[in-house]
């Protein structure tokens, strides 16, 4: 294990001592607020897949696809403002609706970090891994941080919800994601999520062609519930990722 180098500003004692006027007095020394700024990286558990994910590292140019370039730039933009905007008294969330792999949790990463550095307390939560904490959060022989997961998710100044939705939605989870997103919409906290399921309000078509024929997908509102979508799009600036290939599999082919 390595051991934390000593501030060498302040030998580790927390203050340096500043002379003025011939009156030495103690000041907090600078290590302190990358101390709390680096706790706050922390506090914010994001994933280490995304240790590189933000604004700088996403790319727009879609190789041989200048349509899909322009959209994706305009989706950059647009989450950046969102960013750089943070808070907005109007619509203090961000919701991220799109295809697999098209980059939704990549962005919502770089806006959290975006507003991380303001000095907001943000947390980044699976949505699935969240509903089973709280689930677990019930039981009696459960850890403090299972029983902490609701709490944690009601009180974060910022809560990232990743992959809204990705459950079956069985009428418990429909009641436990409706009273997060109520909580927070009352107490106008922000939230941020990212979906894969569309939703027509966003431009999103319910429909696919299938070999076997057309077949209705499963909306947002299916699975979480209108009221709990209906709260979100009244809180969120909601961005639709544009119709570009699963960046994973694009990679693979690039290189
Ligand atoms: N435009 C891009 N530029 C650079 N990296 C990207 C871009 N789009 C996606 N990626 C990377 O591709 C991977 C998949 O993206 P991401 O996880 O953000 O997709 P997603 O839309 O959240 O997908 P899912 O719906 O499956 O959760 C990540 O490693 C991400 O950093
Ligand atoms: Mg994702
Ligand atoms: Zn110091």
């Amino acid at each position: 294990m390595h051991s934390e180098a000593v501030c060498p500003k302040c030998g580790g004692t927390g203050f340096t001592i500043v002379e003025q006027a011939h009156v030495s007095s103690a000041a907090p020394c600078d290590c302190r607020f990358e101390g709390i700024a680096s706790r706050r990286q922390e506090e914010a558990q994001i994933p280490p897949l995304y240790r590189n994910a933000s604004f700088e590292s996403f790319s727009a140019a879609h190789e041989g696809n200048p349509l899909a370039s322009r959209d994706l730039r305009n989706t950059l933009l647009a989450v950046k403002r969102f960013a750089d905007e943070f808070p907005s008294e109007t619509r203090p969330g961000l919701l991220l609706i799109g295809d697999p792999g098209t980059g939704k949790t990549h962005l919502a990463i770089a806006a959290l970090r975006r507003i991380l550095d303001k000095g907001f307390d943000c947390v980044f939560c699976d949505y699935q891994n969240l509903l089973d904490r709280i689930r677990a959060g019930y039981d009696a022989s459960s850890n403090s941080a299972d029983r902490e997961a609701y709490r944690v998710a009601l009180d974060a100044d910022v809560l990232l919800l990743d992959d809204l939705g990705a459950h079956r939605g069985t009428e418990w989870v429909e009641d436990t994601v409706t009273s997060i997103i109520t909580y927070r919409c009352n107490h106008r906290k922000p939230l941020i999520a990212t979906t894969n399921l569309p939703d027509l309000d966003a431009g999103s078509v319910a429909y696919e062609k299938t070999p076997v024929g057309t077949q209705y997908r499963t909306t947002l509102a299916d699975r979480i519930g209108a009221r709990a979508r209906s709260r979100l799009f009244e809180m969120c600036t909601v961005v639709r990722m544009p119709l570009v290939e699963d960046y994973r599999v694009r990679k693979q082919r690039i290189y």
